[in-house]
């Protein structure tokens, strides 16, 4: 039997973990000869890019370096398959390819939109009576799939995120005078990402005093009292933001073309809410755009978040044994104290597509904080260190 893997979507830091868990699991099963990595997801299969992994990954110390190395290793690919009933041409290269190294299956590490892709070739595939095994694994900074208690690379980011708003707190802090700091936070239309700020409560830190998701009902004159309101009580107002949300005004988001699935590049929320409050309140004020440093900055990842992304890779390959097809890798939490998960699967297409919004009764009622409850979801997430393997003072990082 032979198998391919692939990533897709976002980068996280996390995602080469997933990787590592597929490899090094494939290598354990007797009944697996050949481990190909399609480079840049369903793309390298589509145009039969592939690397061979059985060449790749020599040893422990391979996987260890892959595990630490933030970003998709094998590349990624935001691609829509059409529906194969209007246009199958995409599909029969995909057959030729996958007919041509003799692969048995796919699996595809990725968001709710990658599961678009693993639902389309599982139906594909099944109609035309083929046993081509399809599997999901899922990732995503954004912690927005449905069905699974939280995806692998949330962990890392938001563990990224509140050290760093930690950090920030502590700058913002040094001069006797009324500032603003906002800090923009990805995570498309879930809140999740910002939400998490709060968790830095459970260490006594009341900052962000305000946070602001896509869930919330953002007004910016309201945005205006909450801050003004904040100033009264302190000097130093932080302020967490999730990328997501609009403006209620005529200043819309700027935002690029989108990609294959329709998602808008977003933005620039922080600056556009720092101008806003540099016009009307006046007090110092500075805007922080996570960007990409939120999802890549693995020299700070979660134990828990790697651990569990590897683990998903184990068990798709397991599933895949056992015959299952059409499915995504699910995390069910057992227990928060002591934390305790388990793996199950769950159709692919139910996650196609779906969003899982941050839950709104984590939210206050004003919709601009988000209430202590939501704190031991978090906690557990960001759990534990991983010492990183570094050249002159330097992380190393693994190339495929
Ligand atoms: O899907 C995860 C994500 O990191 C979102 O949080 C973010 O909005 C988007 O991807 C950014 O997309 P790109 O990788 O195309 O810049």
């Amino acid at each position: 039997m032979n198998i391919a893997v692939a990533q897709s979507g976002g980068p996280t830091c996390a995602i080469n973990a997933s990787l590592a868990g597929v490899v090094r699991q494939a290598f354990k099963e007797e009944k697996i000869e050949k481990v190909f990595g399609s480079r840049n997801g369903i793309e390298g299969i589509i145009c039969d890019n592939l690397v061979l992994l059985n060449d790749v990954m020599k040893n422990d110390g391979d996987f260890e370096l892959l595990i630490r190395t933030p970003s998709s290793a094998l590349g990624s690919c935001r691609y829509k398959l059409p529906d194969y009933r209007t246009d199958d041409a995409p599909y029969l290269k995909i057959e030729e390819c996958l007919k041509k190294h003799s692969i048995d299956v796919f699996f595809y590490i990725g968001g709710n939109d990658s599961m678009d892709t693993v639902a389309k070739l599982d139906e594909y595939f099944s109609k035309k009576g083929s046993d081509v095994r399809f599997i999901g694994i899922p990732k995503t900074i954004d912690n927005d799939l449905v069905e699974t208690d939280h995806t692998p690379g949330f962990g890392s980011a938001a563990k990224y995120v509140l050290t760093t708003t930690n950090e920030i707190i502590r700058d913002t802090s040094v001069y006797d005078l009324k500032s603003v700091m906002i800090i923009e936070i990805m995570g498309r239309q879930a809140g999740w990402l910002a939400a998490s700020t709060v968790a830095l409560r459970a260490n006594g830190i009341n900052k962000p005093q305000l946070i602001y998701l896509p869930e919330g009902d953002f007004k910016v004159e309201s945005f205006i009292e909450d801050v003004k309101h904040e100033l009264s009580k302190e000097n130093v107002v932080i302020i967490a933001v999730s990328e997501g949300i609009e403006l209620d005004d005529d200043t819309a988001q700027v935002t690029s073309r989108p990609d294959g699935f329709g998602h808008k590049n977003l933005g620039g929320i922080g600056k556009q809410l720092e101008n806003i409050v540099k016009d009307r309140i006046g007090c110092k004020v500075r805007s922080v755009e996570l960007n990409v440093l939120q999802r890549c900055a693995s020299h700070f990842a979660s134990r828990t978040d790697l651990e569990e992304a590897e683990e998903v890779g184990a068990q798709a390959v397991k599933q895949a044994l056992s015959g299952a097809s059409g499915v995504m890798i699910t995390i069910e939490r057992i227990n928060d104290k002591p934390y305790k998960v388990d793996y199950k699967a769950v159709e692919a297409k139910k996650v196609a597509n779906n969003e899982k919004p941050f839950c709104k009764e984590w939210l206050n009622e004003k919709k601009n904080n988000v209430l202590d409850d939501a704190i031991g979801y978090f906690l557990p997430l960001i759990e534990g260190e991983v010492t990183m393997i570094t050249e002159n003072g330097i992380p190393l990082h693994f190339e495929i």
